[in-house]
């Protein structure tokens, strides 16, 4: 064994590496579960690479397809309901985890020198976890991904000189469509995982080369050495990553991540709603109009960001311990407020929107295309439907019958939505004389699955 690990530390220095980074390593005195967190976010970031790749072997990334094949994978793949929310769940648990991690470095001083690039690498990659958090958002192609995506890549648009650029490139066109679907499924599968590996692998990097900063201590001071990193801290580590896995996975099979209807863009009552980490940014929005709106898209978090870049830079302050740091204490404590405060706003304002008619997997494409008019015709504004397990869909007005008692022939039907009036003798049904022939006989195939 001994000539074994000798062999192979000769070829690949795997124990020179071990000793060095765990082993031999003693991090300063007095460091915690607060240094966690960044581990934390590294389990978080294995979970989320491994149920994304579950996800990707059965998603079709196609307008068509999408929403189909993620109804698929809850419905027919084992664990497939759990795999999805634990996905979906992880978003927000690294980006807890991931801010978290941002905060006690901030308030602990831990990124002043010579630590400003493991800084800078962080706010990198929690950018980067945004842009995978945006156009994951997008990828069921649901009601909320697509209105969402909307609003994203109109308020992208906006931005002075290359918004109209990034707009179109995003939505591969001018609108939100097919092609959106497909850049956002390349970049959240392949760019951003790349970019997110090369600099995570340089922000762990940089961690081994300096170290744990000493707490307490001002920068240049090394401090008494504490217990060696193996496995004193180690063992913190392992247990914190472990609840959080533990916390997510009862999450996830707890509560399932929301599908809504299928997108339709012509759906003029929707109102959208971002994930929860964006919605203070939403809120932000909605103080600022007209000329002044790019103050809130663009001016303020530019300058959160540039803030935050500037900082190891700017703040020359060698002390760490909080209490002699008072001008970079307020302004966290003021940007933490602000940014629990919006979101709390945009939490309560968040719409809510009503359920609409969910199509059944395994529908023709007629049966389909008769679900979207229904959809776009409004049905469900008269007729209520109620769903097997229960649920009522829409409004019943006018005594007119639920959707799913309504028993008529496909023919029926037809002339029923022509002309209400003649084939049934009623006042209060509107006529749907502008559809065609064809698209009146495709609403009665498909009522005819509801039944
Ligand atoms: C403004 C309200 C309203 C809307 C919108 C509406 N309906 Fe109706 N519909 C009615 C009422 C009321 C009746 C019952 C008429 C009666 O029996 O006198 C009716 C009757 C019907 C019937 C015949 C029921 C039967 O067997 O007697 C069908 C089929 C029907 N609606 C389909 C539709 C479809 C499909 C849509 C959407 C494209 C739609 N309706 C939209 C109010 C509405």
């Amino acid at each position: 064994m001994q000539r074994l690990l000798a062999w192979l530390d000769h070829r690949l220095g795997i124990v020179t590496l071990a000793r060095a980074s765990l082993l031999d390593k003693h991090p300063p005195r007095g460091i915690g579960f607060l240094r966690t967190l960044g581990f934390a976010a590294l389990v978080v970031l294995a979970l989320q690479f491994l149920s994304g790749i579950a996800l990707a072997f059965h998603y079709v990334p196609s307008a068509e397809l999408a929403y189909d094949s993620i109804r698929a994978f809850e419905q027919d793949v084992p664990y497939g309901t759990l795999v999805r929310s634990l996905h979906h769940f992880g978003a927000s648990a690294f980006v807890v985890c991931a801010a978290l991690h941002m905060l006690r470095v901030y308030f602990t001083g831990a990124y002043k020198r010579p630590r400003e690039f493991t800084w800078l690498t962080g706010i990198v990659l929690l950018t980067l976890v945004l842009g995978f958090g945006f156009t994951g958002y997008l990828l069921p192609w649901d009601q909320k991904a697509y209105f969402a995506t909307k609003v994203g890549t109109e308020i992208a648009g906006k931005a002075p000189v290359v918004g109209e650029f990034v707009r179109t490139a995003l939505n591969g066109g001018d609108e939100v469509g097919p092609p959106t679907l497909t850049r956002f499924y390349v970049i959240h599968v392949v760019l951003l995982p790349l970019g997110l590996l090369g600099v995570l692998l340089v922000h762990l990097a940089l961690i081994q080369r300096h170290g744990v900063a000493p707490p307490g201590l001002p920068v240049d001071q090394a401090g008494a050495k504490g217990p060696p990193y193996f496995p004193h801290h180690v063992f913190k580590e392992v247990l914190v990553g472990m609840l959080v896995a533990g916390a997510l996975f009862w999450l996830a099979s707890r509560y399932r991540a929301p599908l809504e209807a299928v997108a339709e863009p012509s759906d003029t009552k929707y109102q959208p709603r971002p994930d929860w980490y964006f919605l203070g940014l939403f809120q932000l929005l909605k103080y600022f109009h007209g000329p002044w709106e790019t103050v809130g898209t663009l001016w303020l978090p530019t300058l959160a960001l540039a803030g935050a870049v500037l900082l190891p830079f700017v703040d020359r302050n060698p002390e760490r311990r909080l209490a002699r740091r008072p001008l970079a204490a307020a302004l966290g404590l003021g940007f933490v407020a602000a940014v629990g405060v919006l979101t709390w706003l945009g939490w309560r304002d968040a719409p809510h929107n009503e359920a609409v008619l969910e199509y059944p997997l395994g529908l023709t494409p007629q049966e389909r295309h008769g679900y979207m008019l229904v959809r776009r015709s409004n049905c469900t504004d008269c007729h209520q439907h109620v769903t097997k397990d229960g649920r009522k869909i829409g409004e019943r007005q006018h005594d007119a019958p639920n959707l799913e008692k309504l028993d008529r022939s496909v023919d029926e039907v037809a002339a029923i939505l022509e002309d209400p009036q003649e084939a049934i003798g009623s006042e209060d049904m509107p006529d749907y004389a502008h559809l065609s022939l064809e698209d009146r006989r495709a609403i009665g195939i498909y009522l005819k699955t509801l039944r």
